[in-house]
């Protein structure tokens, strides 16, 4: 039996659940959506696992698109991990919903409570929380990992109704066909070192470095890994994130993002 996770990432988290989760499985294939992965490299994997970070209530774009251009009909165990900041809505259902179009079924999906990435809202989380974050999401998965192991069905995580009405249901629709423009809100300030660290990671390739300086060319998908990991902490979104501590997952680096 072989197990192949792909994952989609920002800041790593989800590379850090998806690490955590092989490592409780006793080994698993590691495949990057950033790295743009397809299902064609898990030829041989019969279980197929998904971790990715809720986006606004629901999947970011590129899981979402992954999942819909799965196979139709694969028989393979499918399972989802959704880490999020506390609000994992109806993200999962989301996922189940798009799978069962393509008549495969989402044996196990369940949200892990990890350090948020989205500065526009707050910086880093102070240590202690992020430890019993950490802690927390890691019993999750040790929790999870026998049933998947043993390929049973475990449930798929809702969610309160009134985040998948309001949150899942209407927020994150009217936001999701907005998110490749959201990099308008961008800048980079006079301490970036044109070192192009933000190109090379960014998942959607929607970075160029002209004169020096990141400009952003509107296909972004809200990860957040430039603003997170620029080394400088130069760029900026709006006007909130200026003196708010970066965050990323403290076991990855930039460049573990790609695989
Ligand atoms: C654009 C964006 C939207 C987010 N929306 C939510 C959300 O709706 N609910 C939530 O709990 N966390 C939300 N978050 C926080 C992330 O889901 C969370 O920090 C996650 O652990 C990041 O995973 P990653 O490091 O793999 O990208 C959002 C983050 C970003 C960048
Ligand atoms: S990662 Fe930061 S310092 Fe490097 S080019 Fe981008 S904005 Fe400038
Ligand atoms: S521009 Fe930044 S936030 Fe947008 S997809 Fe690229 S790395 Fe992610």
């Amino acid at each position: 039996m072989t197990t192949a996770i792909f994952y989609y990432t920002g800041t790593g988290n989800s590379l850090w659940a998806a690490r955590r989760m092989s490592a409780a499985l006793g080994g698993a294939r590691l495949l990057s959506l950033n790295a743009g992965r397809t299902i064609t490299d898990a030829a041989g994997a019969d279980a197929i696992g998904l971790a990715f970070p809720v986006h606004m209530w629901g999947l970011p774009r590129r899981m979402a698109a992954f999942a819909g251009s799965l196979p139709a009909g694969d028989g393979r165990y499918y399972f989802a991990m959704a880490a999020n900041a506390g609000q994992v809505a109806g993200t999962l259902p989301q996922l189940r919903g798009i799978l069962a179009a393509k008549g495969i079924k989402l044996s196990t999906g369940f949200g892990l409570e990890l350090p948020s990435n989205y500065i526009p809202w707050e910086g880093a989380e102070p240590a202690g929380k992020q430890a019993r974050r950490f802690a927390a999401a890691q019993a999750r998965i040790d929790a999870a990992a026998p049933v998947i192991a043993e390929r049973r069905d475990g449930g798929i995580e809702k969610g309160p109704l009134w985040q998948r009405l309001l949150l899942s249901g209407l927020a994150y629709k009217l936001a999701y066909p907005k998110v490749p423009g959201m990099d308008s809100s961008f800048s980079a300030d006079d301490t970036c070192t044109s070192c192009g660290l933000c190109a090379a990671i960014c998942p959607a390739g929607d970075i160029e470095l002209r004169g020096g300086r990141p400009a952003w060319k509107g296909r972004c998908e809200q990860c957040l890994a430039c603003i997170q990991f620029c080394p400088a902490g130069a760029i900026q979104f709006g006007r909130s994130t200026r003196g708010r501590t970066r965050y990323h997952n403290p076991e990855v680096s930039a460049a573990d993002l790609k695989g």
